[in-house]
């Protein structure tokens, strides 16, 4: 938040000056005859005097900050994504799709706990029913705007650790750098709970279980075991934002293997402003656009310029100067890349002979190209409305049976989820998803899989 303070520091001097400017005045030519006082002015909300107001919306209604920043936010996704409006309305969606809804979470400190009530477990990472809308915008971030009218206002919405909606609290993310801007960000991009899907128990799957007990069968439609487990689906998933748990390197399926896990520096001494809002910008990625490329989104076939000057700076990749073609960069991701396709294949193992990952190359995959074969690390089972050409059957559906899966297996798959969907093939946690994929690659290999 250096930038925070410089801004504080900045509303200071402007209003040192414009008390110079008026002193400066009153000295000019002879004085007058005074005239008759005035009638006194009421106090100000706080019972002292007001301030000029003026003076005061200056702090941030300046060609240079409000009108500058608004201008690149109609870059961001955040400004121009559909999901706020797709979303809207809906108690379990909204705490990250809509701003209404995500400032009543934070002000609320709503518990992401399951509470069993009515017979069966429910979510309580919920708004009430009247917060449930609003695009994100400047008060989703900076929820105290235009409440004192000074500088204090742009202070972020949350910056408290992220008690874990998909682990129904019993895992956290904190990410101290920065003095904690990035659990703004993680607190909406985190990973969502996958529940069981076959009793009425909405109870969250038992994660723990799937890497301490990897020989029991989770699913087998053949044998109709089912382990009161995960149901697959199209979307049996841990939705989209693996982010911020990957970043802080909690809550996938840490197998024990021959890599200890650790984390990379990033995640203690980087905060997603450092790279995700850089300055100066490098076209649309940089400042309040949130993109690193400079691209409207990151699949295949968008742009392959990037904005490495939250990188280049002094305490991090000064000496060497990072840019696209830099080993580091470009090492780190091959290498996160061959896991990646070493994992998919050991997966898709499972469909002897037909993947059961779902393939799509199109830029309606947000990860279109990270893989050989594209994935987008949902299933390839048929839906009729999301996936219509999917190969393998849903309940009374035509298709081949889906393959039996052991828990080892549904593990890797949310581990595969995890390291594909963080976006950045590594930068985010080199170590973490390195470790996580090794680990879960011996795990399979041990399952005789
Ligand atoms: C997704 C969250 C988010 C949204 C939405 C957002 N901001 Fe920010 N904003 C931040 C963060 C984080 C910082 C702190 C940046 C830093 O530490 O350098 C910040 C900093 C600022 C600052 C301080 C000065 C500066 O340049 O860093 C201003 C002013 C500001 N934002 C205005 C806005 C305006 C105007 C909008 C709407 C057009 C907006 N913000 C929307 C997260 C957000
Ligand atoms: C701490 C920073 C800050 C201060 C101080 C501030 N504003 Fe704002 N104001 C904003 C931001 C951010 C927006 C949203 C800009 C956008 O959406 O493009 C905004 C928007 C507005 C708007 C557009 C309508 C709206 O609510 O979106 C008006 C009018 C406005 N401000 C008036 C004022 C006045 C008058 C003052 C001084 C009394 C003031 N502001 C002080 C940050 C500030
Ligand atoms: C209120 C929840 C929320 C907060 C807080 C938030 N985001 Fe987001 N972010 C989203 C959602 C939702 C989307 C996707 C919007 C859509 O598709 O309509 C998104 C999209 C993005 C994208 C574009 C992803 C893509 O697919 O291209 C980036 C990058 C991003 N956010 C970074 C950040 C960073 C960095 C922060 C913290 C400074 C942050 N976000 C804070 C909810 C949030
Ligand atoms: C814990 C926060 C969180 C919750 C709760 C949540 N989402 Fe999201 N969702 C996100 C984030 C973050 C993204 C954006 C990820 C990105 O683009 O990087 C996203 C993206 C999406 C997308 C866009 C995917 C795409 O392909 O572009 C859809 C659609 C979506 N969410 C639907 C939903 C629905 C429906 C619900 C409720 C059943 C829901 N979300 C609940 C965080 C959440
Ligand atoms: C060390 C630099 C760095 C840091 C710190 C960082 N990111 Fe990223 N992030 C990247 C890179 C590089 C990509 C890949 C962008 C691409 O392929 O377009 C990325 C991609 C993303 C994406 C998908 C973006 C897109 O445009 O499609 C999201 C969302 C995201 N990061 C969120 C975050 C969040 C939240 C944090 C903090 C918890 C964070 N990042 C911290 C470098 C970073």
């Amino acid at each position: 938040m250096k930038n925070l303070h410089k801004l504080f520091f900045a509303a200071g001097l402007m209003i040192a000056a414009a008390a110079f400017l008026f002193t400066a005045c009153t000295k000019e030519g002879p004085q007058g005859v005074a005239g008759i006082n005035g009638k006194d002015g009421t106090n100000g909300i706080n019972g002292t005097n007001g301030k000029d107001a003026n003076e005061t919306c200056k702090i941030c209604h300046t060609a240079t900050m409000v009108d500058r920043i608004a201008v690149e936010f109609q870059m961001a996704k955040h400004s121009w994504g559909a999901t706020a409006f797709e979303e809207a309305g809906n108690t379990a969606c909204t705490p990250c799709h809509e701003q209404k809804a995500f400032v009543y979470v934070c002000q609320n400190n709503t518990s992401s706990a399951f509470l069993f009530t009515g017979g069966k477990w429910v979510n309580q990472y919920f708004p009430d029913a009247a917060s449930t809308f609003g695009e994100i915008g400047c008060w989703t971030c900076h929820s105290s705007l235009h409440t004192t009218y000074g500088a204090s206002d742009i202070a972020l919405t949350t910056t408290a650790p992220i008690s874990m909606t998909m682990w129904a609290g019993a895992k956290t993310i904190d990410l101290p750098a920065d003095s904690g801007s990035g659990n703004l960000c993680a607190k909406c991009h985190q990973p969502r709970p996958l529940t069981c899907g076959y009793d009425a128990s909405g109870r969250v799957l038992n994660y723990d279980s799937l890497k301490n007990f990897p020989l029991t069968v989770q699913y087998d439609s053949t044998a109709g075991v089912t382990n009161h487990g995960v149901k697959p689906s199209y979307r049996m998933h841990i939705h989209y934002g693996a982010v911020g748990a990957v970043y802080a390197g909690v809550g996938a399926i840490e197998f024990a293997g021959t890599m200890a896990y650790s984390n990379s520096y990033h995640t203690t001494h980087a905060s997603c402003v450092d790279c995700h809002m850089a300055n100066p910008m490098t076209g649309i990625a940089g400042g309040h656009s949130f993109n690193v490329r400079n691209a409207k989104e990151s699949a295949l076939g968008s742009g392959t310029t990037w904005n490495f000057n939250g990188c280049n700076v002094t305490g991090c990749h000064i000496d060497e100067p990072l840019d696209k073609t830099s080993a580091k960069w470009v090492n780190t991701r091959a290498s996160v890349q061959t896991l990646l396709n070493q994992l998919a294949d050991k997966i898709n193992a499972a469909g002897g002979g037909h993947d059961i990952l779902h393939r799509e190359a199109s830029s309606a995959n947000l990860w279109w190209g990270l893989t050989t074969n594209n994935y987008d690390g949902y299933l390839d089972i048929y839906d009729a409305a999301s996936n219509p050409a999917g190969y393998w059957k849903m309940s009374g559906s035509a298709q081949p049976k889906f393959p039996k899966l052991l828990n080892v297996q549904v593990g890797a798959l949310i581990n595969f989820q995890f390291c594909l969907r963080e976006y950045s093939l590594g930068i985010h946690n080199t170590a973490y998803v390195t470790a996580l994929m090794t680990n879960t690659i011996a795990a399979l290999n041990a399952a005789g899989l």
